[in-house]
């Protein structure tokens, strides 16, 4: 991956030697390449522009303001998902016609903010949302401009969490409805109905589904225009997945190539919202082993990183490769798992890897953690939420410190009744 580079046997970001960081700002900590997120944005940008393909970032992938600063300056929009990434893409300098809002439970007041703010489109996923929506912006004398969501029971292929496109999952509105509910959406005052939007899920690595997928899209937006409706966007969703393994992953090309096949002749304005394709290889935790456990039948490395910090291999069984920070040409030493000191048999960050013999004190980088880690932190067992560096050539910045256990404890309030 572009951005990590292995100097002197030691894995670097950029120019920057990890262990420096690690020195530095302690561990675990984040990490993330500027150049790396360039590059990708660049790649998808190539693929897109030719096809007049705006990209929404999803910002809930990573929400640091200055990840959201430095794609803002690529070009890249935004899709948001609540008030919070509502106000940290506005924070950022993403204009707001450039902004959506996608989510199966708005609130009135996210409803309200996003409407004085003037976004481009609410994603809406359900015709109770829709009528909210229409109340909330005939309150305030104005018309919100409305996709549907559409459900178009394609399977993803991913894993059950983060499939989403299929007909159980709790997001959109079966395609089939879509008719009836532009035709309820053309009843109501405060909003206008102007587009479709479809998601299927995350992390997928076989274009097949998206095929699958903006077949029916195209049909059904050519029946709703046949029936008078002037629907003008198409937002086809994220969802293009990494190569976790190593491996290549699915190429921007790829999917651009589909969207023309699908959608290129007919007159929409196409959109995206990628989040992890965009960041996930762009960032890495770094942390520090802590002791080595020879078990009866496993040895366990316990680093200072935990499930915390990074939940995905523990919720969605994700996969990410561990290696040590330094002297990495080490043999493996047989098969370990590398768990952090929270008191749960979840906390875990691998399970049954090959790693060589590592010692206490040494650090250990996992990677492809830029997308879904930072962001899906907590503070459990009163952990403080981990620093997040950003990198660019030689320069580096901490874009969050360290949260103090202080700062912590100072977010909870003793009722003056038990006091004393
Ligand atoms: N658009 C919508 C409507 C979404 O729900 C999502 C992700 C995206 C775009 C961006 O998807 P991406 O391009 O990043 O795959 N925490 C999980 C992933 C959850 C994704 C939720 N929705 C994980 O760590 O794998």
């Amino acid at each position: 991956m572009q951005g990590f580079e292995i100097r002197d046997g030691a894995l670097a970001v950029e120019n920057v030697p990890l262990a420096t960081i690690a020195e530095q700002v302690g561990t675990p900590a984040y990490v993330y390449s500027a150049g790396a997120i360039r590059t990708r944005y660049r790649a998808l940008a190539a693929a897109l522009d030719p096809l007049g393909i705006a990209i929404h970032y999803a910002v809930k992938a990573n929400s640091n303001q200055a990840i959201i600063t430095l794609l803002r300056g690529l070009g890249a929009g935004a899709d948001v998902v609540s008030g919070g990434e509502l106000a940290r893409a506005l924070a950022a300098g993403i204009p707001a016609d450039r902004i959506v809002f996608a989510g199966v439970g708005k609130t009135r007041d996210e409803m309200a903010a996003a409407l004085d703010a003037g976004i481009h489109l609410f994603n809406i996923e359900s015709e109770p949302e829709l009528e909210t929506l229409a109340e909330v912006a005939r309150s305030k004398g104005t018309t919100a401009r409305v996709g549907l969501r559409v459900n178009p029971n394609v399977d993803a292929k991913t894993h059950a969490k983060i499939t989403t496109g299929k007909a159980e999952n709790k997001f959109g509105v079966p395609i089939e409805r879509a008719p009836a509910f532009f035709a309820r959406a053309g009843e109501l005052s405060g909003v206008e109905a102007v587009g479709l939007s479809v998601h299927i899920g995350s992390q997928i690595l076989d274009l097949e589904p998206y095929r699958q997928t903006y077949v029916r899209v195209r049909e059904m937006a050519l029946t709703l225009r046949a029936q008078g409706y002037g629907l003008r966007n198409l937002d086809l969703g994220g969802g293009l997945g990494i190569g976790y393994r190593g491996e290549e992953g699915p190429d921007p090309q790829g999917l651009a190539a589909i969207i023309k096949e699908q959608l290129g002749d007919l007159d929409f304005e196409l959109a995206v919202e990628p989040g992890r394709w965009l960041v996930g290889a762009a960032g890495v935790l770094l942390a520090r082993v802590i002791l080595v456990k020879q078990g009866e039948t496993k040895r366990h490395v316990v680093v200072d990183a935990a499930m915390n910090d990074l939940i995905r291999p523990t919720l969605y069984e994700g996969f990410h490769r561990i290696e040590p920070v330094v002297g990495r040409d080490r043999a493996d030493a047989g098969m370990a798992d590398i768990v952090g000191p929270i008191c749960e048999s979840g906390d875990y960050l691998a399970k049954d890897r090959p790693l060589p013999a590592v010692a206490a004190g040494e650090l250990l980088v996992v990677r492809d953690a830029g997308a879904y880690g930072a962001v899906m932190s907590s503070t459990y067992n009163a952990r403080p939420l981990a620093p997040e560096v950003l990198v660019d050539g030689d320069r580096w910045t901490v874009i969050r410190p360290r949260q103090s256990v202080d700062a912590l404890i100072a977010l909870d309030k003793v009722p003056d009744w038990l006091a004393g």
